[in-house]
């Protein structure tokens, strides 16, 4: 949970959801971008380095580099503005695109709906998967499903601004690959119809209308 300890992800995640300021479209994504920058950061931790001679100047310094670049997947729509963040960080990384949205039936119920993908491979990558809201989580489930169908990741970070506890536990039931989960927050509430609450309401409408 990214906003566990004070930071200013609370900050933000508190303008995130809040009505008042949803109405500036502009420092809504900003601000989910400020989320995706400091989950890169974080996760940056957890990847692996090597030495890098660098000839400066006056001399060479030994830096450390990251050996294998992150593959970096987020789900159309609403996870542009995160995945946006991310690239900031990852700036060498390859991308993966897929689009998933909830096709309601009749009687109130939902399936996932894969309609585009473009991945590279992600065989024994690292692969950073964004997407704002973990729900069910059944968005996320089968966009992994269809990932790994391409070739089995060495790990998964899922990036989400806000999580309720049993997507969490929806996605970590479900996944074949080691998996970490970094979200902006974590709600505990999740509606009949697959609300978060309090959560932030749509948000990819309030990214894009
Ligand atoms: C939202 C969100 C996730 C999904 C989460 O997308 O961005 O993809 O719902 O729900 P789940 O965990 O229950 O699967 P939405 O369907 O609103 O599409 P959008 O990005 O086009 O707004």
């Amino acid at each position: 949970n990214l906003s566990e300890t004070n930071s200013l992800v609370g900050e933000w995640l508190s303008e995130i959801r809040s009505m008042e300021v949803q109405t500036d479209r502009m420092r809504f994504r900003r601000n989910m971008e400020r989320v995706g920058e400091i989950a890169a950061y974080e996760i940056s931790k957890t990847l692996e380095y090597e030495d890098k001679e660098v000839q400066t100047p006056l001399g060479i310094a030994t830096c450390r580099v990251l050996k294998h670049q992150p593959v970096l997947a987020t789900i159309l729509r609403a996870g542009l503005a995160l995945h946006q963040g991310l690239l900031h960080y990852f700036d060498k990384a390859d991308h993966a695109f897929i689009s998933a949205y909830r096709k309601h039936n009749r009687d109130g119920s939902f399936e996932i709906s894969l309609e585009y993908v473009s991945s590279p491979s992600v065989e024994d990558q690292v692969l950073i998967i964004s997407d704002p809201m973990l729900a069910t989580g059944s968005s996320l489930v089968k966009t992994i499903e269809h990932l790994e169908d391409l070739g089995k990741p060495k790990h998964i970070h899922l990036v989400v601004a806000i999580a309720c506890t049993v997507g969490i536990e929806y996605v970590l039931r479900h996944s074949n690959t080691p998996i970490s989960i970094w979200a902006g927050d974590i709600d505990d509430e999740l509606t009949a119809k697959g609300y978060i609450v309090p959560g932030l309401g749509d948000a990819g409408d309030l990214a894009f209308g």
